[in-house]
């Protein structure tokens, strides 16, 4: 059994967790890595040795949470990426592990947080060692990202990079600020979610062709790709949040309403919804996370009942339209680039995110 670890506990030194061959979320990364599949593994060992460039004394905080690895989508649109604009350089790799540390470090700060136990299937750093070792344990992973850069790339592409981390880390300070803010409306969730996710979707995919001496038609039309992709995603992880399960996503669910992130289905059904049940339904995601009752003296929608709601009001099939204009938005963008297996596995993510949706164990009886 896991244990909590005090504060001031060193750690004990983490075992690697083995690596899975699949995703932990349905998204079946095997099946567009083709041609970039054994630049993974390679990235898989580099990302890991960032490890050992850190004080002997904290390496073993940063094997755990190095030595885990997720999906790793943008490390793989970085490679595929240089694979469609002339191939995979040793700078891609760089690429691809910058941007994976710089997710990692979003990671453990976002779980701090939510208040998450889980993330890839362990403990969170939050969860074994408490908020202050991981406020800096994200600091380290940014910083040596931001060094990766700063020696491996030229000045334009670090700068870019840098720019990325602060779009990031604005958008989750945006949609901190904006917790429980029921007038929200749905520009400034899109602009939210541009920034905190579609923007380290769009680096690695953009960048990868600057780093070939693509055109910058080329370029532009990568970036749109990515971004698009990224916007779609995080509509994908919302959903997931509500309708997926812990066992298989392996990370904690269910905190967004919880901590007052309203995301895309309450925000198109706060738009149809009127009365007596408008007010209902602000006092439920107004205090989704306590456990007090309405203050109208009415009981309170639990999260199951919302969804439903938010179903019947054809709330969540104007959610899944959103993440599919998105898709198509990113496949379209794919048109510029000349034939070739890497734009055909960069083409076939957005069919396996629509594919991960419509198999969120939530929505397969709702829609
Ligand atoms: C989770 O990203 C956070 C979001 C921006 C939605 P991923 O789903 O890519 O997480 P890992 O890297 O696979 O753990
Ligand atoms: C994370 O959004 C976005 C980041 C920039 C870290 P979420 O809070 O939805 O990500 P998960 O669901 O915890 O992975
Ligand atoms: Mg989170
Ligand atoms: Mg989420």
């Amino acid at each position: 059994m896991e244990s909590r670890l005090d504060h001031a506990t060193r750690p004990e030194p983490a075992p690697l967790p083995p690596t899975p061959p699949t995703t932990q979320t349905g998204l079946p990364l095997n099946s567009f890595a083709g041609p970039i599949a054994s630049y993974l593994e390679q990235l898989d060992a580099r990302v890991l040795a960032q490890a050992s460039e850190f004080d002997p004394e904290i390496v073993s905080y940063l094997d755990y949470v190095l030595g885990c690895h997720g999906k790793r989508l943008r490390p793989t649109l970085a490679l595929l990426s240089g694979a469609a604009t002339g191939g995979v350089t040793e700078r891609h790799l760089d690429l691809g592990v910058v941007v994976e540390m710089i997710h990692l470090a979003t990671l453990v700060h976002d779980d701090i947080m939510d208040g998450a136990t889980q993330r890839r299937k362990q403990p969170t750093a939050a969860h074994r060692w408490g908020a202050e070792i991981s406020v800096l344990l994200g600091d380290c992973l940014f910083s040596r990202a931001l060094q990766i850069c700063s020696t491996r790339f030229t000045q334009d592409i670090s700068r870019d990079i840098s720019a990325a981390v602060c779009e990031v880390c604005s958008g989750e300070i945006l949609q901190t600020q904006r917790r429980f803010d029921l007038n929200l409306g749905l520009d400034a969730y899109l602009r939210i979610i541009r920034m905190k996710t579609a923007e380290l979707f769009r680096i690695p995919c953009e960048l990868a062709g600057r780093l070939n001496g693509a055109s910058d038609e080329i370029c532009q039309a990568l970036g749109r790709y990515g971004e698009a992709l990224g916007m779609a995603y995080q509509v994908y992880d919302d959903c997931l949040d509500l309708l997926g399960a812990e066992e298989t996503a392996g990370k904690t669910l269910g905190t967004d309403l919880e901590r007052g992130k309203l995301t895309l289905p309450f925000l198109y059904l706060l738009e149809t919804i009127s009365g007596e049940e408008h007010e209902r339904l602000c006092e439920a995601l107004l205090h989704a996370g306590s456990g007090s009752g309405n203050g109208n003296g009415l009981p309170k929608w639990s999260a199951a009942e919302l969804v439903s709601i938010a179903t019947e009001r054809g709330a969540i099939r104007r959610t899944l339209d959103t993440l599919q204009d998105n898709l198509t938005r990113a496949e379209e963008a794919l048109a510029l680039l000349p034939p070739s297996p890497a734009r055909e596995s960069l083409a076939a993510i957005p069919a396996s995110v629509a594919r991960a949706v419509s198999e969120l164990p939530g929505l397969k009886s709702r829609v």
